[in-house]
């Protein structure tokens, strides 16, 4: 399983690049709004220059012909850039044309197995599922990424990679790991409390401690 990084911070995303473990990015137009410019062209070429790998940008139009036209220029910025569009009757059609021009497609906004499908069908390159915003309301997110996998792996037609999407703890990582997840994105916070562990801590002190005493005798 790949890891992604779900901010459009960019200290955040050179700290965690330099960690030598992250695949790509992923923001949307929350993630942009919380830092200081909202200058997404900017923001979007500052990132692809830190991670070569895949960098999605949704668009912010609402009709499929407004989507399309502003894929088409966002896909420009970078050559790494893929374009999230929502799972709508609009986002389908405009999904089907981009695939078409071999612009890569980031289907976001799934809460349901037949939205990924679907997504899948119009020639995305990856479906996003929202795991923690489906457990917020109570239903299992997690298993709506483990049928989407399944369904897809019966037809190996659809190309689309499945994102673990809106993680909010590290056992979703686990669990989209163990689910066989092509992606999860995950926040810089979450990242963080993946690598840490207590015992992790307490290990390395008791082995410098144990050192310090046969050095210092
Ligand atoms: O990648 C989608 C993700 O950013 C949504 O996360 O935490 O806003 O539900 P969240």
């Amino acid at each position: 399983m790949q890891i992604f990084l779900d901010t459009a911070n960019i200290d955040q995303i050179k700290q965690a690049a330099g960690l030598g473990i992250i695949s790509g990015v992923t923001t949307n137009p929350s993630l942009l709004a919380k830092e200081t410019t909202a200058d997404y062209e900017t923001v979007t070429k500052k990132i692809c220059s830190i991670i070569d790998g895949p960098v999605s940008v949704e668009v912010l139009s609402e009709t499929a012909d407004e989507m399309i036209k502003e894929a088409r220029i966002k896909a420009k910025w970078a050559p790494n850039v893929n374009i999230k569009i929502p799972i709508t009757p609009d986002g389908l059609t405009a999904t089907s044309v981009l695939s078409e021009e071999g612009i890569d497609v980031n289907m976001t906004l799934c809460f349901s197995a037949n939205q990924a499908l679907l997504g899948a069908l119009a020639g995305a390159a990856y479906v996003s599922i929202f795991v923690g915003r489906l457990d917020d309301v109570g239903q299992d997110g997690m298993q709506v990424v483990e049928d989407t996998i399944k369904i897809l792996a019966n037809y190996p037609d659809l190309e689309a990679q499945v994102i673990a999407a809106s993680i909010r703890n590290p056992m979703h990582v686990t669990y989209a790991a163990m689910a066989g997840a092509d992606v999860a994105t995950v926040p810089y916070a979450v990242l963080m409390q993946m690598i840490q562990h207590p015992l992790t801590d307490a290990g390395i002190k008791r082995f410098l401690d144990d050192w310090k005493k046969v050095a210092n005798k």
